[in-house]
């Protein structure tokens, strides 16, 4: 007798459950080739669980379920998991999007006001009421392109009332939404400008101040390591106080100008490294021997118009745990898109299918230490998966522009269904 199960996916096109290698920790170099692909695949569920998955005839063999779903035309994998975001914004800076267009440089505008304080500006004067629509907005988008989990970063507040106003709004909302949200204090994202001359009494607000109010309401700390705005000694001494706080650590590393950034994420024993356009062969190499992940995010270099994108390709020779993520925000990446990063990572930086597969499912989830939830469909997992409308995996990339997920799955439940009779003949 078939065994009983809450829902059953059956008859997906090609179904990737990234069983191949070990439920949990990232995979690096070659593994991250290795692609297990079960043509006419299906998925049970139990509880919000993976119960098995196999061939839609195996499973039907021993599963049964009066909720049957069909996913015939669809290419089937674990739910994207996005581990840089800065999804708790008030309004929009497409104003700056067109002053980069005509030339000028992101860090000019920064420096003259707008950028990030900009954004400050706005979450200061929005009301709770007006961030949590925003960010359940943003929420709403990321499932609808596929994302069941993200970290999240606040950063757009500087002021104690204000960090402890957006990490609290990204926990509300969370609450009530199937995405699934680790929250990350952002508090040394820019000086603002009444710090602007005595810097280091920023630092100070951000260590006595700030840490100990937004301690309960994330996991993590970040810092935007770089020479002109948080140097590597101010960005230490904020990471240290972090650590001593109980947070754990991810961090804005050589993105615009050389910092060691890498280096410092490794000695700190930090989760990730993030950007890294302009990391240092040293930096590489520590990073390939330490547990720290390397978050690329080659939609910010892109909609940049940087001509510098990370090392991918090293890195991964090297052996480095390699992540791909949006940096959703309103200033240097405005998309919720994996699909489209994804396409950026195979052409900018040269990153096969296969790698960016599992870059934006097992690698960012072990780098939020949820790889023994979600990342694979291993069994016992959460069921998070999203059904894409492609003629095979390996049109992932190849097919750009346009949405092409048809269904988010979270906890077992269709959150999203967006089908649209598209049809592809394969090659
Ligand atoms: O990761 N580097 C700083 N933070 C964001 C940009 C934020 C903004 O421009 O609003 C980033 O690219
Ligand atoms: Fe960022």
């Amino acid at each position: 007798m078939p065994e009983s199960v809450d829902r059953l996916f059956v008859h997906c096109r090609e179904l990737l459950p990234l069983t191949e290698g070990p439920p949990t920790g990232s995979r690096r170099g070659e593994s991250m080739q290795r692609l297990d692909v079960v043509e006419d695949g299906a998925i049970a569920v139990r509880d919000g669980r993976i119960v098995a998955t196999g061939t839609t005839q195996d499973i039907q063999g021993r599963y049964e379920s009066r909720d049957v779903v069909d996913l015939s035309d669809y290419v089937v994998m674990p739910g994207f998991v996005d581990c840089h975001t800065h999804p708790v914004f008030a309004s929009t800076r497409e104003g700056e999007f067109h002053m980069r267009c005509a030339g000028a440089d992101y860090m000019a505008i920064a420096q003259a006001g707008g950028g990030i304080l900009r954004s400050v500006r706005s979450v200061h004067e929005a009301t709770d009421e007006h961030l949590r629509q925003m960010v359940r907005k943003h929420y709403d988008g990321f499932l609808a392109h596929g994302t069941t989990t993200i970290e999240a970063k606040s950063g757009y507040g500087l002021t104690t009332e204000t960090e402890v106003k957006s990490l609290d709004a990204l926990g509300a909302v969370a609450c009530e939404h199937p995405l699934t949200v680790s929250r990350t204090f952002l508090g040394a994202h820019e000086v603002p400008p009444d710090f602007r001359d005595r810097r280091d009494a920023y630092v100070d607000l951000v260590i006595e101040e700030m840490m100990p109010a937004v301690k309960g309401k994330c996991t993590s700390c970040d810092v935007f390591a770089e020479p002109k705005v948080f140097d590597r000694k101010q960005s230490e001494r904020i990471l240290r106080a972090a650590i001593d706080h109980g947070m754990r650590l991810r961090i804005h590393a050589d993105e615009i100008e050389p910092m060691g950034g890498a280096e410092l994420a490794v000695e700190l024993g930090a989760d990730s490294a993030d950007h890294l356009p302009r990391i240092s062969l040293a930096g590489q190499d520590a990073l390939a021997s330490s547990a720290t992940t390397a978050v690329l995010l080659p939609g910010t270099s892109f909609y940049l118009g940087k001509q510098a994108h990370a090392p991918a390709r090293s890195m991964i020779e090297k052996g480095c745990a390699v992540a791909l993520a949006t940096d959703f925000n309103p200033g240097s990446c405005y998309t919720q898109s994996i699909p489209l990063i994804i396409t950026l990572a195979c052409v900018l930086l040269h990153m096969s299918v296969e790698e960016c597969v599992h870059a934006v499912t097992i690698n960012p989830a072990a780098s939020l230490h949820l790889d023994e939830e979600i990342g694979t469909l291993h069994v016992g997992k959460r069921a998070d998966f999203v059904a894409l409308d492609l003629p095979s995996h390996r049109a992932l990339g190849y097919a750009f522009g346009g949405n092409p997920v048809v269904m988010t799955v979270k906890d077992g439940e269709p959150v999203v269904t967006n089908v649209t009779e598209r049809g592809y003949d394969t090659e």
